[in-house]
């Protein structure tokens, strides 16, 4: 059997956000220092303010620190360009933000799709793929919905969705059942909970306890630093081929795959 890589996939040093000016400044994040090795399924816990979605911002590429260091794979990225992020986010990282920021001009499938316009692929792909993902989660029918025409859990599942469109093997995650009712926090718990066993890692903020059964590790925060961090039963799960990625074995039920099966039997 081969061994796992032992360079850790995350590595945060010191990591410190500062906002405001003279005396109105306020560490958000006060000196956090953690390794996250590939295949862990984290949950971080801690009352609202304490710093949760803007270690997540900084974990995602979406916002800076202000001092400390971002180990990303063996590589230094605090410092390097905005477009660099973005090309590193639309390779590994997938996000799910705690208020959806789905964009309200563009449709239900056009918003799933977007991750993949950052990659280059082409659109009639792109809707294809979007729809794809759209189906798992029982959405296929509010393709050409607008978000405002939707329903908070609705609009919390296309927003899983494009967080998963372009199958990251990194998926950071805010809250993503915290406007569900329980059946489609359970579809969204199981998703996340597949794409672990899968190999990827996953990092998910929540306030609710009962969801730290799909964890392999728990992190507690408390004015923006770590108050404790605990590695649970569940094994982290470390593969030794690359990830599959959710479009492989999406393929084999969707109607589209079994026609196109269909069709090459038919040859
Ligand atoms: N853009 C900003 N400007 C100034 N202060 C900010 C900004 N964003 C966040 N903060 C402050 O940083 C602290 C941490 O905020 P953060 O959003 O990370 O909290 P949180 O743990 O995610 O809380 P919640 O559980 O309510 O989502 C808060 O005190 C917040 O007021
Ligand atoms: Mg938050």
């Amino acid at each position: 059997m081969a061994t796992a890589s032992p360079e850790p996939l995350i590595e945060l040093r010191n990591l410190v956000k500062r906002y405001g000016l003279g005396d109105a400044q306020h560490n958000a994040l006060d000196g956090v220092t953690l390794t996250i090795d590939r295949g862990e399924f984290i949950t971080i816990m801690g009352p609202s303010g304490c710093g949760k979605t803007t270690l997540l911002n900084i974990l995602g590429l979406l916002d800076r620190a202000t001092d400390g260091e971002y180990v990303l794979e063996g590589r230094t990225v605090q410092r390097l360009s905005n477009s660099a992020h973005a090309r590193i986010r639309s390779e590994k990282i997938g996000v799910v933000f705690q208020s959806f920021n789905l964009i309200n001009r563009l449709n239900v499938i056009e918003n799933v799709a977007l991750p993949l316009t950052y990659k280059g692929v082409r659109r009639t792909q792109r809707l294809e793929r979007a729809s794809e993902v759209l189906r798992t989660f029982h959405l296929n029918e509010r393709e050409y919905y607008l978000p405002w025409q939707l329903s908070g859990g609705q609009m919390q599942r296309v927003a899983i969705a494009r967080a998963l469109v372009n199958d990251p093997s990194i998926i950071l995650a805010d809250e993503p059942t915290g406007n569900l009712d329980s059946r489609s926090s359970h579809v969204i718990m199981e998703e996340l909970s597949d794409l672990h066993r899968r190999g990827n890692t996953i990092i998910m903020v929540t306030h609710n306890p009962t969801l730290i059964s799909y964890a392999t590790r728990v992190i507690h925060m408390l004015d923006g630093q770590i108050a404790t961090d605990t590695k649970t039963d569940r094994a982290p799960k470390r593969t030794t081929s690359s990830k599959i990625p959710l479009a492989a074995r999406r393929a084999k039920t969707t109607p589209k795959a079994a026609k196109s099966r269909k069709k090459g039997a038919k040859k």
